[in-house]
This record gives C-alpha cells, structure tokens and sequence, in this order.
C-alpha cells in the first residue's frame, strides 16, 4: 500500500491550477448512457480512481472509452449489459448514478445495492422513490435494485424531495430528460455538480428550465445526441489547496476555479482573518499573523460544504480560540477527530457537534482514515505538524484528489509517497 510521509512545518506558497471537479463529472460520464448515439469527448475529468471505477464500469457495461489527459472519449452505443455489479459498485456508492440513464434507455436496469460506508449509513431510498414515481416498478432482490418499466417507457411526475439529495436529483434528471412529458424536481439539489450535470444534458439535447434553482422543470425529449463538453473546477479540492495555505501560514493563488461556487467557504477563510481576493478565473489568499476562530456548520449548497468540514477541523485546531463544527448532511461524519487528537489536536464531541480547542501544536505520527475528506484532513494537519507524520492508505485520497503530493510540492511542502505493508 502507499502512504504520505510529510515532514511538517513548510509554508505552502505558489500558484497553481485546480483540477476537475470529481462530483460532476461522475454523473456526466454516467449521462452518456442516455445516448447510441456517438462519441462524447469529455475534457477537464480527474485522472482519479473514482473516475477510473466509473470508467471500467462503463466498460463492463460494453461502452468504448478513451481515457487520456484528462479527455474522456466515451460511446455508448454497443451496450451489452445493463446491470452495474457488486464488485463495481461496492468500490464506489457513486455507481448508482446509472439507475436512471439505463432505466430510461432501456427500461430496465439492475444495480447493486451499495453498502454502508465510513461515515454512517447512505441510503438510497430516494433515487428508488424517483424512479417510482417516474412510472417504474423498482424491487429489491437477491441485493440488487431492480427497475423496470412496462409499456410506454417512463413518464413526467412531479418529484418532491423530502431531503435535499445531489445523488438523487442527478438520478431524477438523468431519467426524466427522456420520460414522456413534463417532469418537476420540487426541493431539487442546487449544488454547482448538478447545474453542470443540467448543463450538459441540455447540450445533449434535453430541455431543463430552472437550471441553478431548487425547481428543475423537464420536458422529455425522445432523442439525445454525444457531444463534446468541459468539466467544472473541483471546488473541494480548491477548499483544501486554500486550507494548506491558511493552516502552514503560507499564501496561494488557485487558476481555474469559480470563484462564486466556494462563496460560503471564502467567507469563512475571511471571518478567521484571512484575506481572500477573487479575480476572474482566480482566487488568492494570504493568512494573518493569528488565525481567527470560526464556527461552521455543514449544509446542503450553497451553505458549507461537508466535504471541506473534516478540512476546515484540521484548520482550526492553529486558529486562536475554540470554534464548533456541525454537519447536518451526514450526523456520524467525525472519524477524523481521534487522529487528530492522536496528532495533538484538543477536540471533544458533544452529540452531533464538535468543538475544537485551538491552537494546539501538533506533533507527527502515523494516522489513518477510512474516509477521502478525513484523509485529506489528516494531510492538512501533517503539513502543520511538527516533525513527521505518516498518512496511511492513501487510497482514500487517490479516490478524489488528483496528484495530491504533486501539486503540493509544487507549493513547497515536504511530502512524498512511499510504499508500506501493513500486518495482516
Ligand atoms: C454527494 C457527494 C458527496 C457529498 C454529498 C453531500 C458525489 C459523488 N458525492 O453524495 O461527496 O458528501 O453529496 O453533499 O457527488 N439521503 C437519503 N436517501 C437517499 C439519498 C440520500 O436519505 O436516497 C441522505 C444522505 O444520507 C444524506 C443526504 O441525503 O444525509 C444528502 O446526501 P446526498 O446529497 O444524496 O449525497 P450523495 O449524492 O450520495
């Protein structure tokens, strides 16, 4: 296995590029088997293994891909099966996202039910109540879900999100562009994954009003067409690049974000002192000679992101006073709080809330996580820590951060990959 040794203590200084962003382009490689029709180059997708697990189950499924570059060429027209296994499927919840373009394309599809994962229980009850409600009749056997539709093939329905659900809303588009009739998405996710879901599918041919509201209003279409497309900026992983700069002191500038897609989180960075300026296509901070305190709380979008709340943890164990982190998304999301604390951090859990006392000085050791935010949380603290500290199973990280260590050697940390056996 490999693993992060990071000596500490580097200021993370410099410019540099942000990747795309891995939450939409998974649904939009997902989309493409909504169409036969052609061959889609898809640039701007993270080299990242999640993607590569989306990839090989497009291949399993009988697609033609490419995949260099950062370009994705996929054609989807010579489909030889329409069900996404355990073994796929269990290496990435994000498989359910072909529940709706198989469905629609073929009227039936059979998907594994993905299990649990490192931060609670994620059920899938509401992409199976979309598809239900798009005129499917959905069983659970032998631990899969299966939908099918009879006759005349998916049908417009006004869906109310009880919750707000990205996974879902994605699923609810992807199976309605094609329904017959007019679909509404009531309490849709407004997250900027799924505007760049919405806008891809409407270059494919799909008519979606109300792109960038919490109201999708569909109207099916009965062909779609490949076309070529450019992913989105990964906005949690530019929130970790501003995060390394902030808790080592340093001073970034990101290319090729969108400024407005992070507001809640530069608002945060500017409450703990530091200064943020947006220009254009950029973003640039520089930290204060004391970092403030600052509570968050982590909600649907556009408030903060709880995939940057175990991130925002690790910053605020160097701010001067204590802060409280909430996550309403996902109650159970604080398996980075013992190794923080085994770093030196002083955080306490009080029910569904954490309160971090800050600044602690931390000291390195070996730590590991079972989840890709938390390890990229274990990474920001490694930065910061005295002496050396060992982030164990990279792989959480190789899921959803591109050349991690590269890009933050690039920006002066000490940090390298190694390879390690752990017992068995
Ligand atoms: C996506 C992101 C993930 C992020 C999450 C919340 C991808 C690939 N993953 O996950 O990184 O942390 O959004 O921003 O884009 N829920 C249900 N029933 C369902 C589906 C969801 O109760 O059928 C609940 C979840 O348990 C959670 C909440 O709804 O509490 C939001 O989850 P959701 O937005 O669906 O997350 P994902 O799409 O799985």
């Amino acid at each position: 296995m490999d693993k992060l040794v990071i000596r500490g203590g580097k200021k993370i200084c410099g410019t540099i590029a942000a990747s795309g962003s891995k939450n939409s382009a998974l649904p939009v490689i997902a989309a493409t088997l909504l169409t036969p029709d052609g061959t889609f180059a898809i640039d701007r997708i993270p080299d990242l293994k999640d993607v590569r697990t989306f990839i090989q189950l497009l291949d399993y499924l009988g697609a033609e891909t490419s995949f260099e570059n950062n370009l994705l060429k996929v054609s989807t027209g010579q489909l030889k099966s329409i069900e996404a296994p355990y073994e796929l499927v269990k290496k990435m919840r994000a498989s359910i996202y072909v529940l709706g373009p198989l469905l629609a394309r073929f009227g039936h599809t059979r998907v594994s039910l993905p299990g649990g994962c490192a931060f609670g229980p994620r059920p899938v009850d509401l992409h199976i109540m979309v598809m239900e409600k798009l005129g499917a009749t959905v069983t659970i056997e032998n631990g899969f879900i299966d939908a099918r539709v009879n006759g005349s093939g998916l049908r417009g329905a006004h869906i109310d999100f009880p919750i707000s659900s990205v996974g879902a809303t994605g699923n609810a588009l992807m199976a309605a562009v094609m329904a017959k009739g007019t679909s509404v998405l009531d309490n849709a996710a407004l997250e900027p994954e799924i505007e760049c879901l919405c806008n891809f599918l409407v270059k494919m041919g799909a008519k979606i009003d109300g792109i960038g509201t919490t109201t999708l209003v569909i109207d099916g279409v009965d062909q779609l067409k490949a076309v070529e497309f450019e992913n989105i900026f990964d906005r949690i992983e530019a929130g970790t690049l501003l995060c390394a700069a902030a808790i080592t002191g340093g001073s970034v500038t990101l290319t090729g974000v969108m400024p407005e897609q992070l507001t809640s989180v530069l608002d945060s960075f500017r409450q703990s002192g530091c200064t943020i300026a947006a220009n254009g296509d950029a973003i640039s901070l520089t930290t204060p000679e004391k970092l403030l305190p600052v509570d968050i709380t982590a909600q649907p979008y556009p408030e903060f992101p709880t995939d940057m709340q175990a991130q925002w943890m690790a910053l605020m164990t160097q701010a001067h006073g204590d802060s409280t982190i909430i996550d309403r998304i996902y109650l159970e999301r604080f398996n980075h709080i013992p190794e923080l604390n085994r770093l030196g951090a002083h955080i306490e859990i009080r029910d569904n809330w954490a309160l971090v006392h800050g600044p602690q000085e931390l000291t390195g050791t070996k730590v590991m996580s079972t989840d890709l935010r938390a390890s990229a949380c274990l990474v920001l603290a490694g930065l910061v820590a005295k002496d050396t500290t060992e982030v164990l199973r990279v792989y959480h990280l190789d899921r959803g951060y591109e050349a991690i260590e590269k890009k933050l050697t690039a920006l002066g940390a000490d940090i390298e990959r190694q390879k390690y056996q752990e017992f068995s």
